[in-house]
């Protein structure tokens, strides 16, 4: 595969699937997960899951979506930067003296029920250095000690944006993508962790709030002590909702995506 240009096979699949929609942003969900459907090690331990082309393909994928979302388990757990960092330089752009044209890169986004997120983040300091893109963080508009959290976040280059819908105890999935829409974002991409892709799928029951989804399935066994995603009974069997829409395999490792179901 040509690594200088996104694979046909992603670009076509996002292209066919891409949902217009006035009240919420395009959603694809996705992961990397073991063959024992894990997506970390024990006690959340970070796992480098997916082999090195379809990382890149995951930072292609990046490069297709408006914002990136993650919750705050894995913003504590992984410090992530969700940048396009595995991508090949760009050739010289005559047009700007020869400098590089950047990738795009999405708007993080972060899911944090009580303003947890720390100043120290390897978000926030990207974004103080030039080097990464805002991030925007969706809490709780009745987390504690709010105002005091939200101002030290906000010195330090976050934007919040306070949430009044909770549910079960998390910030309201169609709140956050209609306030996301607002703010002018087409396109989502769903990277986890765990209890956000479960909560995507749980409220995948009731109303349609993911568009495509796509697993990239790393030929390794993690064991009982890893981290799974699980999912609602109601999604059990064949009852999913999504269907099978290609499978390709990259490098060692199989990526799958998905579709609902009409
Ligand atoms: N393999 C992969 O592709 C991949 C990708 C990303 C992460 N991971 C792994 O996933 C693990 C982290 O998963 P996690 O379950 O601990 O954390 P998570 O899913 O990243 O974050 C969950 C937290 O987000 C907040 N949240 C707010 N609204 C939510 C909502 N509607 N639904 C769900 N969460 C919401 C909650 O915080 P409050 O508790 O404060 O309410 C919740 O505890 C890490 O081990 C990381 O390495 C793997």
């Amino acid at each position: 595969m040509d690594s200088s240009e996104p694979p046909p096979f992603l670009s076509a699949f996002l292209s066919r699937y891409h949902t217009p929609s006035n009240l919420r942003p395009h959603v694809t969900l996705t992961f990397a997960q073991s063959v024992d459907a894990k997506i970390a090690g024990q006690n959340g331990k970070q796992l480098i899951l997916s082999g090195k082309e379809s990382m890149v393909m995951t930072h292609w994928m990046r490069t297709m979506h408006d914002a990136i979302m993650i919750g705050i388990g894995t913003a504590f757990n992984d410090d992530p930067q969700l940048n396009t960092r595995h991508l090949p330089p760009r050739p010289p752009n005559p047009a700007q003296n020869g400098h590089d044209k950047p990738y795009h890169l999405p708007r993080p986004v972060i899911l944090d029920t009580h303003l947890r997120f720390s100043p120290t983040s390897k978000l926030l300091k990207n974004y103080q250095q030039g080097s990464g893109r805002r991030p925007w963080v969706f809490c709780s508009s009745d987390a504690p000690d709010v105002k005091r959290k939200q101002d030290a976040l906000e010195q330090a280059g976050a934007r919040i944006i306070q949430i009044s819908g909770v549910e079960d105890g998390h910030l309201s999935l169609p709140a956050v993508l209609k306030s996301l829409h607002d703010m002018g974002i087409r396109s989502l991409m769903v990277e986890g962790g765990a209890r956000v892709i479960r909560s995507f799928f749980s409220a995948s029951t009731s109303s349609r709030l993911v568009d495509s989804i796509i697993v990239t399935v790393a030929p390794t066994f993690v064991g009982d002590d890893g981290v799974g995603y699980s999912y609602d009974s109601a999604l059990e069997g064949h009852n999913s909702g999504f269907k099978h829409a290609f499978t390709q395999v990259i490098g060692r490792d199989s990526v799958v995506g998905l579709v609902p179901v009409e």
